[in-house]
């Protein structure tokens, strides 16, 4: 790309909804975590984020991102986090094409104290070492206990240890995760989703590490 011809942005002459498009429609695909919490009187709350992303593997460590944005709260705090920094635990589940409209759904500004479960019919599963339920339909579920919160521009970053994975059976054999057994769905920006297209088997450099 010839950089005279690029359209050149300076993110300081932007609003921070449109910053929002500029990001979430750049830096696809993106993973979604649907996150299940409890709040300090035991009610679930369920909620999508795809600020996600894998951090560390020993330990296992993830993150996924809140904005403060809530309508429901003065400091704009979204339940998911206030419930993570109150009970400091949490759950991803991985959202599978079947459960695309149900994520959705999770995703209107329901007050606190709402069962998003309930309200959008979804089935619970109890979790095996942390106590918010996951989603009983979920391929892959992440119990996660919380390791650090990390303020960053408008935004709260939750890093959790998987302290457990449930993973369909389908998805595991020979010690790996079979990739065209696992169709997540991915975020785009705006209202926009896409399936794994074609994988392709690249291998590394000899002498190169696992990672
Ligand atoms: C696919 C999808 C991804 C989303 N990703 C995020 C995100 O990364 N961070 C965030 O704060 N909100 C995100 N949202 C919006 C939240 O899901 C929404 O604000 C929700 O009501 C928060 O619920 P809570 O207050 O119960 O935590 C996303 C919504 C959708 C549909």
């Amino acid at each position: 790309m010839q950089a005279d011809l690029a359209l050149q942005i300076d993110p300081a002459t932007l609003a921070p909804r449109d910053l929002g498009f500029l990001m979430t429609g750049l830096i696809v695909p993106r993973p979604i975590a649907w996150v299940s919490t409890l709040d300090e009187a035991g009610i679930p709350n369920l909620a999508p984020h795809s600020y996600f992303n894998a951090v560390s593997s020993a330990p296992p460590v993830l993150m996924f991102s809140s904005t403060h944005s809530s309508p429901h709260r003065p400091n704009g705090r979204k339940d998911t986090l206030v419930n993570i920094e109150r009970t400091r635990e949490f759950v991803v589940n991985l959202v599978s094409a079947d459960l695309l409209g149900p994520m959705n759904e999770t995703s209107a500004e329901f007050p606190p104290g709402i069962d998003e479960f309930d309200v959008v019919g979804i089935e619970k599963a109890p979790s095996s070492v942390v106590r918010p339920p996951s989603v009983a339909r979920s391929p892959v579920t992440l119990e996660c206990r919380l390791e650090r919160i990390v303020q960053v521009g408008d935004a709260s970053v939750v890093f959790g240890e998987v302290v457990w994975f449930r993973l369909d059976r389908q998805i595991w054999g020979d010690g790996r995760v079979k990739a065209e057994a696992l169709q997540l769905m991915c975020r785009l920006g705006g209202a926009l989703y896409a399936t794994l297209g074609p994988i392709t088997h690249v291998p590394r450099p000899s002498g190169a590490g696992y990672r």
